[in-house]
This record gives C-alpha cells, sequence and structure tokens, in this order.
C-alpha cells in the first residue's frame, strides 16, 4: 500500500489509514534517509493516537515516552547513534518491544537482530517534486 504527501498536511489523514493497517502490530521500522520525514510522520499517529503536543517524557535519549488520553504508553525511538546492539541489550529494549504498547522505531537498521518477528516497515521516499511517498509492508 503507497500514499503520497505533497505537504505535511496530507500527513493527518494518511497516518489515520497506516494506524488502521497496522492491525496487532505494534511494533512499526519507520525507514528513510535523513530528513525523509520519519520523525514528522510518527508525531502525527501520535496525534492520531490521542497524545497532545508536549507530553513527552525523554527516559533515555534513545527513547521518548508518550503517554495518550487514555494513559496508555506509545514509545517512539531513534537508533540513530547507538553505536552496536549491545547498548540496546543494555537499556532493555525487550521490555519495551514485547509491551503490547506501540514501538515506532526511526533507524532500526542499527539494530537488525533486536526487531521482533511481528512488525510492520513504513518506508519513506523523496520524489523529485518533493512528494514523500510513503509505503506500508508486514
Ligand atoms: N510529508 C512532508 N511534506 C513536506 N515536508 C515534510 C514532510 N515530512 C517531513 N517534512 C519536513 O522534512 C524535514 C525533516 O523531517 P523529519 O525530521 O521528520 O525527518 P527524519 O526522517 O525524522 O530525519 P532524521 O533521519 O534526521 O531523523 C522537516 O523540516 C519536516 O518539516
Ligand atoms: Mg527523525
Amino acid at each position: 500500500m503507497e500514499f503520497i504527501a505533497k505537504t505535511i498536511n496530507d500527513l493527518d489523514q494518511i497516518s489515520k489509514e497506516l494506524l488502521k493497517l497496522f492491525g496487532d502490530n505494534k511494533v512499526v521500522l519507520f525507514n528513510g534517509e535523513m530528513g525523509a520525514g520519519k520523525t514528522t510522520l510518527i508525531k502525527h499517529l501520535c496525534k492520531n493516537l490521542g497524545i497532545s503536543e508536549n507530553t513527552s517524557s525523554p527516559t533515555f535519549s534513545i527513547v521518548n515516552e508518550y503517554r495518550n488520553n487514555e494513559n496508555k504508553s506509545i514509545y517512539h525511538f531513534d537508533f540513530y547513534r547507538i553505536e552496536n546492539e549491545q547498548e540496546a541489550m543494555d537499556f532493555g529494549y525487550e521490555d519495551y518491544f514485547y509491551s503490547n504498547s506501540f514501538c515506532f522505531i526511526e533507524w532500526a537498521e542499527k539494530i537488525p537482530n533486536l526487531i521482533p518477528q511481528n512488525h510492520m516497515v513504513i518506508n519513506i521516499e523523496i520524489d523529485n517534486d518533493n512528494n514523500r511517498i510513503i509505503s506500508i509492508a508486514s
């Protein structure tokens, strides 16, 4: 499935569609080059999961925890600066990934062996007209 965001304004509707496609998958990887729009899309998904602005509590530099209006946690990871998988093991990645809470992950390429089997992958590419091509696969 593929969506095209011509501007940031398209992300609200697209994130609603994506949430429907996640099914029971709670772990979602966001692939795409630097500046592709991974964090921006995650922010819109969080909004549609009932999270208001500025409710993020940074626990570690790698993970941000958000709580929605039902007090459910949503975790947002950015592994860009991680040196190796051991670092993720040291902070207890399993407690998050297998918590049945949403885990939205940027730069999962850094921890290829730690990704749970059940997950979705969202790929974001920028085309020549500066549109974001957002595709989802399981
Ligand atoms: N769908 C979109 N349409 C237009 N601009 C966008 C879109 N998504 C993101 N942007 C813009 O692109 C820039 C980078 O976005 P963002 O920080 O989300 O990228 P990223 O993929 O998370 O990058 P990084 O790999 O550095 O974390 C921001 O200025 C953002 O406003
Ligand atoms: Mg980012």
